[in-house]
């Protein structure tokens, strides 16, 4: 059994809006293991970006905890928050949209390597170059700005960003459903391997339970605001227990392995 990474324990977040309140998130806890892939499956509203959000300090929550690599992660603030920031990092669904696209590729790796301290800045160039390597992009693309990228490739860019810290845990939050099929298949093989070779934890959130499965250890379905199961990934697909489950198994008719 691998230690415990991450875990996330009764954090609740209400929002209101026009007069009502709205439970966003009610009570949900998991846990995620040093190198385990946790895939994170609801329907869209479920509450599962609001969960990502305050996983990764852009969103208080109202009640709850969260122990990362240790630490009271949400007790930290200031440089400690900004140190510990490198070992949690994510990737959303075209994360470099918020980028200048004349910026270059080695521009955009740049950032955190400096903004760390990773490397020395002479062997800058040189890390760049094996981020681009490790997820499969050649070193002459370091030039290149942003907007003569293809979606995948601008994906493959974000991923190699979201490692250069060296994380223990990435979030991925819808990370390839904006790619076209073929290029959603590669972008997960190179998360897989990643995650393989390197052991680098995953949370990885999407609606498409198909997407999940193929690269999640366990699973954990998420119902309006609630985690309603978690459990191994073919059990979840083979046997969904919850309603919820059930609905995003149909919802992907390949997944379905028998069928009447
Ligand atoms: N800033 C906000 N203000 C008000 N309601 C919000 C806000 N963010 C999210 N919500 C609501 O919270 C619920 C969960 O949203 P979200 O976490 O984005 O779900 P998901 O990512 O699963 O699609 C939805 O009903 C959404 O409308
Ligand atoms: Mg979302």
């Amino acid at each position: 059994m691998k230690p415990t990474l991450l875990s996330i324990a009764n954090i609740s977040k209400d929002f209101s809006s026009s007069g009502h309140r709205l439970a966003a998130l009610d009570n949900v806890s998991l846990t995620i293991a040093a190198g385990e892939t946790l895939g994170l499956v609801g329907a869209s509203g479920s509450g599962k970006s609001t969960l990502s959000r305050i996983l990764l300090r852009l969103l208080p929550c109202d009640a709850g905890s969260i122990c990362f690599e240790g630490e009271d992660w949400l007790a930290l603030n200031g440089a400690s928050l900004r140190r510990k920031r490198a070992r949690m990092q994510m990737v959303f669904q075209d994360p470099l949209a918020a980028f200048n696209p004349l910026a270059s590729v080695a521009a955009v790796l740049d950032d955190p390597l400096r903004i760390h301290g990773i490397v020395p800045r002479d062997q800058r160039a040189g890390e760049i170059a094996v981020l681009l390597d490790r997820v499969g992009l050649p070193a002459s693309y370091a030039g290149r700005p942003i907007r003569t990228l293809s979606g995948g490739q601008r994906q493959r860019v974000a991923i190699a960003r979201s490692i250069a810290t060296r994380p223990s845990l990435l979030v991925l939050d819808e990370a390839v459903s904006a790619l076209d099929v073929t290029v959603r298949g590669k972008v997960l093989e190179l998360l897989v391997s990643l995650q393989k070779e390197q052991g680098i934890a995953c949370l990885f959130i999407s609606h498409d339970l198909a997407v999940v499965r193929a690269v999640s250890h366990r699973i954990a379905v998420m119902d309006r605001g609630r985690i309603v199961e978690t459990g191994h990934a073919a059990a979840i697909v083979a046997e969904p227990k919850s309603a919820a489950g059930r609905a995003l198994v149909e919802a992907v008719p390949r997944l379905v392995t028998n069928p009447s």
